[in-house]
């Protein structure tokens, strides 16, 4: 078999058989197959789709493109949670520490930044020292002694998914439901997840604009799982506006750490506490949402959560004393505030707008080997449905840069949408 006959078929819109897939993945894996041609093959998948048959078939290829991680005997059932990527999507933060100080132990793997939407390893990352590169047999460790591990895909599981994930980021291959629905189950079967719990998003800065695609998705995220035999349960969650008001990795893991401490904005308050109850439910600690609700609460007001919360960082080697006092962070040269330019409603706060802006400061990348910027980003102060006088501030800017800052002056303005009449708010979850 050769590479460039497989994109050629694809791109001639034909169905890839089972040997076909297995073949480009494996070879991809062993770098055998270069980049150029992935990438190349991403686009034609992109453009001309693939059936269920071969999105089970890429998401397994991918899955056992490394180990398959056993978490028996270290945990009673193994849960797991993953976002489709947004913008201000922090929740890991605080829904990890809250669960697991309820007594479900849980291990993450997560990503870097996706396109426009940010990457959970890249903001932990601010913590100076803190490792997201734990081997498995760490991860397992780590699991059985703190109940808690958020690191990156370690590079035994799962590598095909790690290598064309960082290449699609920068490719314009990111949107397309089954490399989306194959990227996350693989993850999840590799990382030995028995039940998983998906936090769809959908709208503006999701890479699901409408709710017919994000059903699709979750659909067949939740075909792929029965088949491996795993459970998986989805959420539809509104990303047309960003999801709490900080968006860049620092300035997130700092309104993280508020919410663990009780504060933090109202909406990624909420979301966080019904994506914990739905995952305490998952693992068996409680019968209903009712009272997997009231069990995050108390983890939150008990100081449980944020306790937890230092375990982690602990038990990774970073810097604690950055989470105890928040204002370590480092902070941007250039700090302005965005006021109203008109008195009326909020109608839109474009969260896609707001999450290329902040790439665009620094915040992603623009090539796969970049760095990022931890300190830059935003605070978005007002939600649609707010009713804003002229002069009130909306959004802070944090940039490094005077030329970035001229330019994320002006993405803002054009992420706001404005009304005389009053609009309703958005809802925080679909049905
Ligand atoms: N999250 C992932 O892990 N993969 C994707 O492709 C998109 C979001």
């Amino acid at each position: 078999m050769r590479a460039v006959d497989i994109i050629i078929k694809k791109r001639e819109k034909e169905e890839l058989t089972s040997e076909e897939i297995k073949f480009f993945v494996d070879s991809f894996t062993r770098g055998e197959t270069p980049d150029y041609q992935v990438a190349a093959w991403a686009m034609a998948v992109l453009l001309n789709g693939m059936t269920p048959r071969e999105t089970t078939d890429l998401t397994l290829a991918m899955a056992h493109s490394g180990k398959i991680l056993d978490l028996s005997g270290i945990v009673d059932i193994a849960v797991d949670k993953h976002s489709s990527g947004g913008v201000g999507d922090k929740t890991t933060f605080v829904v990890l520490p809250v669960v697991a100080s309820c007594g479900l132990p849980v291990g993450k793997m997560s990503g870097r930044g996706l396109g426009f939407s940010g990457g959970t390893l890249d903001k932990i990352e601010s913590i100076p020292g803190y490792r997201v590169d734990l081997t498995t047999d760490e991860f397992k460790q780590q699991l059985k002694k703190v109940g808690i591990v958020l690191t990156g895909q370690s590079l035994d599981l799962a590598p095909a998914d790690g290598k064309l994930y960082a290449l699609r980021d920068v490719t314009g291959t990111v949107q397309s439901i089954p490399l989306i629905a194959s990227s996350i189950m693989s993850k999840k079967i590799a990382a030995g997840a028995q039940a998983v719990l998906l936090d769809v998003k959908v709208g503006l800065g999701a890479f699901m604009q409408n709710l017919n695609e994000a059903r699709t998705l979750s659909n067949l995220m939740i075909e792929i799982g029965n088949l491996a035999g795993r459970q998986v349960v989805t959420l539809l969650s509104d990303m047309n506006q960003p999801l709490g008001e900080a968006v860049g990795n620092a300035l997130e893991l700092v309104e993280a750490i508020d919410t663990l401490h009780g504060g933090g904005p109202w909406d990624f308050r909420e979301h966080c506490l019904h994506v914990s109850a739905q995952m305490l439910v998952l693992g068996q600690r409680t019968p209903d949402l009712e009272s997997g609700r009231r069990m995050a609460e108390q983890a939150i007001s008990s100081g449980a959560a944020f306790e937890k919360f230092r375990v982690l960082v602990k038990a990774q080697a970073g810097d604690v004393s950055f989470i105890d006092e928040p204002q370590k962070f480092p902070k941007a040269k250039f700090i302005e505030n965005v006021k109203a330019d008109q008195s009326g409603y909020l109608t839109r706060v474009h969260a896609r707008i707001i999450g290329e802006a902040a790439v665009a400061l620094g915040a992603g990348r623009a090539r796969k080997d970049d760095s990022v910027d931890h300190a830059v980003g935003f605070l978005i102060h007002r939600k649609v449905g707010d009713q804003v006088e002229q002069n009130q501030p909306l959004i802070t800017i944090f940039a490094n840069d005077e030329v970035k800052l001229a330019e994320a002056r002006i993405g803002v303005h054009t992420a706001l949408g404005w009304s005389d009449k009053p609009v309703l708010p958005l809802p925080l979850f679909y049905t």
